[in-house]
């Protein structure tokens, strides 16, 4: 494992945890039951258009905004095709969400329970296919950007640009990352994240995300953690 920071793998890391989780939960859903469809509908659409709604396929067209704006503008200067090659991919992921918003649409406007399992079948396709899409593109950044921003960042600067990245993310939205995020990490990586965000400048998020690495992780989990980083 590479010493050097990494900006992408830890979000990522949590961004796999949620769809892994969403599979499984869609994957179970029975969508004879209205209230279990609208359910499973709401947790993935609902208020989508709307900045401070924390459904899934929300946080996942988020994710691509943030890095935008924060991450992909400093690497232009240094390699502007893979930065190209990586909007390209947002904006197919975009087409896709937009594909699955549709699926939840009609499944929801459905009243027969026998054409709601079908549409439930083909919402789990559409939300497949995005799923497909999405991990590959995880992989493409971390593979393609990370080289780029290594070859060109000292880890003080990477440390500085992970600082802002969380640090323009309104706190509530930063909590749905980290809930996701920090179970998801192992030992080591909790550690870098964590006692680089401790040197972060204002608004420092350290205290923020230690509360919820305590909510979030298994005790020997949270007391490793803790022992190293402090509180
Ligand atoms: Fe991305
Ligand atoms: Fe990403």
């Amino acid at each position: 494992m590479s010493e050097r920071e990494n900006l992408f793998r830890p979000i990522h890391k949590g961004i796999r945890s949620m769809i892994y989780d969403m599979g499984s939960r869609l994957g179970t859903t029975d969508f004879r039951d209205p209230v279990a469809t609208t359910r499973i509908a709401e947790e993935l659409e609902a208020n989508l258009a709307l900045s401070t709604s924390n459904c899934f396929l929300c946080l996942l067209s988020v994710h691509s905004q943030h890095e935008e704006r924060d991450f992909f503008e400093s690497v232009r200067p240094h390699d502007e095709d893979v930065v190209d090659a990586m909007l390209k991919e947002h904006r197919m992921i975009q087409a896709r969400v937009r594909q699955v918003v549709r699926a939840c649409g009609e499944l929801q406007e459905e009243s027969d329970p026998t054409r709601r399992i079908e549409l439930g079948d083909r919402l789990h396709m559409e939300v497949s296919d995005l799923f497909v899409s999405y991990l590959a593109h995880l992989n493409n950044e971390e593979a393609l950007l990370v080289p780029v921003m290594w070859e060109h960042f000292t880890d003080e600067q990477l440390r500085s640009l992970r600082g802002q990245f969380y640090n323009r993310i309104p706190l509530p939205r930063f909590e749905d990352w980290m809930r996701w995020t920090l179970p998801a990490l192992n030992p080591h990586e909790l550690v870098v994240l964590l006692s680089g965000m401790k040197t972060d400048p204002a608004p420092n998020r350290f205290a923020d995300a230690m509360r919820i690495a305590k909510e979030t992780l298994e005790p020997d989990r949270w007391s490793l953690l803790e022992a190293e980083v402090g509180s």
